[in-house]
């Protein structure tokens, strides 16, 4: 199966694990075969939000957008812990103090009793390669840290990416395939399972591609307005209900507050 996905993407072999670390150096991923992507061949898509009452994930001036409690903390780890990859778009990457790692060393464990990498992979998109390669994440070096982007990106950004990250994969002309990136990273970085934390253009993207497996939301109680806060899906949005994405409800519980719900789709 791995072999055919290599095929299949067109990409460079993956690395032995040995050589994996800094400067992997950047992969093409355009010649993905007509034959059809089965679903062994993808990663299982997991995103994990947390909005207010009033919908919003941030405040309209992007400098508030952690209002979860302790609770919800430890269900973003919890789910982290499940995950061979965590997902962030540029925009998340480079106003957030985060470094998408797997968290204390009791959720590592839980990682490596599962069979799991101790840390988890890290994948930020970023299709102009505008993502701020001074963010915490990339100094942060305990996981390999892969970029995902596109043609667009100029011959100094992909440079500067490539000197930041472990890896550079571009993997769409104007637009980002996610069905390529996701396709890719399952057959080179071994990715079963991926949860994607935001923001909402990334999460759009990949909802409407018709990618993601799971929502797991998380309603906390506040309102906050603000007509240019981010939601959990923003970019263009459909036209029409005939093309909305469609949810069932798999579970809900509240604790405190908030809820937490999960929608499988
Ligand atoms: N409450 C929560 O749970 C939560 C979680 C995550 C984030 N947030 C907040 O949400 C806000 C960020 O959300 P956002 O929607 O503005 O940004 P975002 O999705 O984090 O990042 C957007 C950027 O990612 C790249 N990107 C996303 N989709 C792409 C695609 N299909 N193709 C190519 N590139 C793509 C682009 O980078 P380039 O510009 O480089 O092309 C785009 O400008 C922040 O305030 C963050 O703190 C909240």
């Amino acid at each position: 199966m791995r072999a055919k996905s290599r095929q299949a993407c067109g990409t460079q072999s993956r690395p032995d694990s040995a050589q994996r670390g800094h400067g992997l150096g950047i992969v093409r991923v355009f010649d993905l075969s007509p034959r059809r992507v089965e679903a062994a061949d993808m990663p299982f898509v997991v995103v994990n939000m947390s909005m207010t009452a009033d919908g919003k994930i941030a405040t309209g001036n992007r400098r508030v957008s952690s209002f979860g409690s302790p609770r919800d903390q430890e269900h973003l780890l919890e789910l982290r812990a499940t995950a061979d990859a965590v997902m962030c778009g540029a925009r998340t990457v480079d106003l957030n103090e985060i470094d998408m790692g797997p968290g204390p060393v009791k959720y590592r464990r839980r990682r490596l009793r599962a069979g799991l990498a101790e840390y988890n992979l890290r994948v930020v998109v970023s299709g102009s390669g505008s993502v701020n390669t001074g963010a915490r994440l990339f100094k942060e070096r305990s996981s390999p840290t892969i970029v995902l982007t596109t043609e667009r990106a100029t011959g100094r950004r992909l440079a500067r990416l490539a000197a930041a990250a472990d890896q550079v994969c571009v993997c769409g002309r104007e637009e980002i395939s996610f069905r390529r990136a996701l396709v890719w990273l399952r057959a080179e970085w071994g990715v079963k399972r991926l949860l994607c934390e935001g923001g909402g253009e990334l999460n759009a993207a990949l909802f409407l591609a018709g990618l993601v497996n799971e929502l797991h939301l998380t309603i906390c109680p506040l309102i906050i307005g603000g007509r240019q806060a981010p939601t959990i899906a923003d970019g263009v949005g459909v036209a029409g209900l005939a093309d909305a994405v469609r949810l069932s409800l798999l579970s809900q519980r509240r604790i405190g507050e908030e809820i937490f719900q999960v929608w499988c789709l």
